[in-house]
């Protein structure tokens, strides 16, 4: 590849006044620009540059990444973790069964030893980072063409983390592109795998709202839960789970503050957005709007009404179901109302006149002639977008959409061979009974319905060569095919050997149909890689043109899973007029709740009913308004990852916890609407409120410096 590309990044470091970047942004905490502080502490940020990040109480040391997919912060000398209840649904939910219900029916742990602990939770905390883009561009990395790019990261990333544990064991580095590999930077961790269940309400009050809410405001959710992060008793550092570790103590956390709110105020949020595309092309845009998020929210509206009716039916199957149903419908809703706002806020069209401008820029620069070329990018999405669609509804029809689906990939994809090493013959694989985690009737059902959907919204030269089976042997009858496979396939057979190198298997039905959808997955990624490769240039010189042009101002980079600062204030939504304000009250709650059927999103226990009709809140009420604030509006910018990320105010003290975004600005992955961009967060003051007088949690709130 070209070896200069040569980007000035001068904007980053300059500049004392920001204009349209005010507000927007996920910055990186180790070298946020001068001009982005000095605007923070205009609007009120009282710490000091390194009380973000380098200082012995930096914020950065208590905000932590939350198993792999969320944020979290940790509030207690004795390392207890406050994240959102959506993020700690999974191990409720594990926890749960229909004599103890802790989803429905909440979960306080009287004393340490009856923290449960989670075998797949872990906490992340960053250590250190550092851009190496200069070390890497010395070592050739520019000099490969952009598809042997990443394997040469790989290959530097091994030799750090080498390094780095060999200094200390308890480390591991990551190295991630920055500014659409225009920059790269190397992190280094810390992880803590034994993590454990302290406390969460009940999912009436913690999911309060459900799917009706989500992605909505105003909002009434109280979506925290409690962990804590346990220690090897000598060391104090990460330990796999004993019942011998102890709490961890970690040298800083963050303090919760009773003192709220008022609009204008500072806000900050430091979390872990997961991906942001706000460089995107307006042919990127089209693309992710027409081959991604309607073919995904339309293949997910099919199978979530199977997944509601069976789970309703049922209360062991609603249990079974419930975080892989709320994951679902997140992005389900989240693509449809991102749809939308791409429309109708014109997003598109705003890109194409800034790439207009770049464009003119370029004509009268030079720069990235010859390199940066938009007649050729038009041209390369233009030969993808085809197969895009294609491939989205083939992952969702087919990828983990049900037991036997998972099984499939499971089996050609590679799972735990047994057997001797040198005795191909001999190696097999076993399915164990995890019958507890999916039920057969909701499968089949999803299953045969997504078969047929899927062979109703793509070209029959895309289907996998099963459908002639169904039409020939089962008469079209897709539910018949698929009682057949869970009856006769080897792959249903839990706790049974399979040797794949016996001439049974390529005839059993079940490992025919895995290869038969690998047929067709494989045929769609060659055609889309043969493209990617150069689309990926070509958005790499959009945004160095980007970056270039504008070089008197800061600019973050999109979003990728690290820890990123994002400031703004209190700030009310006026949506089309109508004022939403910037807080929801105890009132609201009340008159929204339901008893009775608990699948109402708006229902909850008459001990909520009661506890939320209170005259009297004490010092859980707001000062100045004398009200029991709920859930409020920043104008952080955050995105899915973000859940669960401590809001501070201005001295670093802990107003609330960030858990959604609202649906006014969907599309704020691609495009960051100032006016109507919110982050929605759950007040501390309401979380403790529950504690106490729900939970009766006097350890906790001790320990939390509340009582
Ligand atoms: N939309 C929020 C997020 O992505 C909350 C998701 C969980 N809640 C739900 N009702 N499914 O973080």
């Amino acid at each position: 590849m070209k070896k200069k590309t040569s980007i000035l990044f001068a904007g980053m470091m300059a500049l004392s006044t920001l204009q349209a970047n005010a507000d927007e942004g996920m910055w990186t905490l180790y070298n946020l620009p001068d001009a982005v502080y000095n605007q923070m502490k205009e609007y009120g940020f009282n710490l000091p540059y390194d009380g973000l990040y380098s200082g012995d109480n930096a914020i950065m040391k208590s905000v932590i990444n939350f198993s792999g997919y969320c944020s979290g912060v940790v509030v207690s000398p004795d390392g207890l973790v406050f994240t959102n209840h959506h993020c700690g649904f999974e191990a409720i939910r594990s926890h749960s069964t229909v004599e103890h219900d802790y989803m429905l029916n909440g979960f306080y742990a009287k004393s340490f030893e009856e923290e449960l602990p989670n075998e797949d939770t872990f906490v992340s905390f960053m250590v250190e980072q550092k851009d190496i883009t200069e070390e890497l561009r010395k070592k050739g990395l520019y000099d490969l063409p952009i598809d042997k790019q990443s394997a040469f990261i790989d290959s530097v990333e091994n030799v750090m983390s080498k390094d780095i544990k060999a200094q200390d064991s308890t480390l591991r580095l990551e190295i991630k592109p920055y500014y659409e590999g225009n920059k790269f930077y190397a992190t280094t961790y810390r992880d803590f795998n034994d993590v454990r269940l302290v406390f969460t309400v009940p999912k009436s009050m913690g999911k309060y709202g459900g799917e009706t809410d989500n992605w909505m405001w105003p909002r009434q959710t109280c979506d925290y839960s409690v962990f804590r992060i346990y220690a090897d008793p000598k060391t104090n550092g990460p330990a796999a789970y004993s019942k011998d570790n102890v709490p961890y103590h970690p040298k800083h956390w963050s303090k919760v503050s009773l003192d709220g709110y008022k609009e204008g105020d500072f806000a900050m949020t430091v979390g872990y957005p997961g991906s942001t595309s706000r460089y995107l092309s307006s042919y990127g845009i089209k693309e992710r709007r027409d081959a991604q998020n309607a073919p995904r929210a339309q293949v997910r509206g099919v199978k979530q009404d199977i997944m509601q009716r069976h789970m309703r039916a049922d209360e062991a199957v609603r249990i079974k179901y419930d975080s892989k149903f709320a994951q679902s419908s997140n992005y389900w809703k989240n693509s449809i109302g991102m749809n939308k706002c791409i429309d109708s806020i014109g997003i598109i069209r705003q890109k194409q006149e800034f790439e207009q401008r770049i464009k003119a820029y370029q004509d009268s620069t030079g720069y990235l002639k010859g390199k940066l070329d938009f007649d050729k990018m038009k041209e390369l999405y233009a030969k993808r977008i085809g197969t895009y669609y294609v491939y989205t509804n083939w992952a969702e029809t087919f990828r983990n959409t049900s037991e036997f689906n998972t099984r499939a990939a499971r089996i050609l994809n590679g799972m735990e061979v047994k057997g001797p090493k040198d005795k191909p013959a001999k190696q097999y694989v076993v399915f164990d009974d995890n019958s507890k985690e999916w039920d057969e009737a909701l499968d089949k059902d999803v299953m045969a319905a997504l078969m047929k959907n899927y062979r109703e919204h793509v070209d029959a030269k895309h289907l996998p060569a099963f459908y002639a089976t169904v039409d020939k042997d089962f008469g079209g009858d897709y539910a018949k095919y698929v009682d057949y496979l869970y009856d006769k396939s080897i792959l249903m057979k839990s706790g049974k050997k399979i040797f794949f190198n016996k001439k049974g298997y390529k005839n059993d039905p079940g490992v025919q149909y895995a290869m038969d959808i690998k047929d067709i997955f494989d045929q769609l990624k060659e055609q889309i890689t043969a493209v990617s490769k150069d689309i990926e240039q070509q958005e790499r010189y959009l945004c160095d043109a980007k970056i270039r042009m504008e070089m008197d101002l800061p600019h973050y980079s999109d979003a990728n899973f690290t820890m990123r600062l994002s400031y703004g204030q209190v700030k009310n939504l006026n949506v089309g007029g109508k004022p939403a304000g910037y807080y929801t009250t105890a009132e609201s709650i009340v008159e929204k709740m339901k008893t009775g059927d608990k699948f109402v999103d708006y229902y909850a226990e008459p001990i909520m009913h009661e506890l939320m009709g209170a005259k009297d809140f004490g010092k859980y009420a707001d000062k100045t308004t004398g009200k029991m604030q709920l859930c409020f509006l920043t104008n952080n910018d955050i995105t899915g990852g973000n859940s669960g990320s401590p809001m501070f105010d201005g001295n670093g003290n802990l107003l609330g916890l960030a858990f959604d975004g609202n649906w006014d600005s969907l599309s704020s992955d691609i495009h960051f609407d100032r006016v109507l961009a919110r982050c929605i967060g759950v007040d501390i003051r309401y979380m403790l409120y529950l504690m106490d007088k729900w939970g009766h949690a006097d350890r906790l709130l001790k320990e939390l410096g509340v009582k």
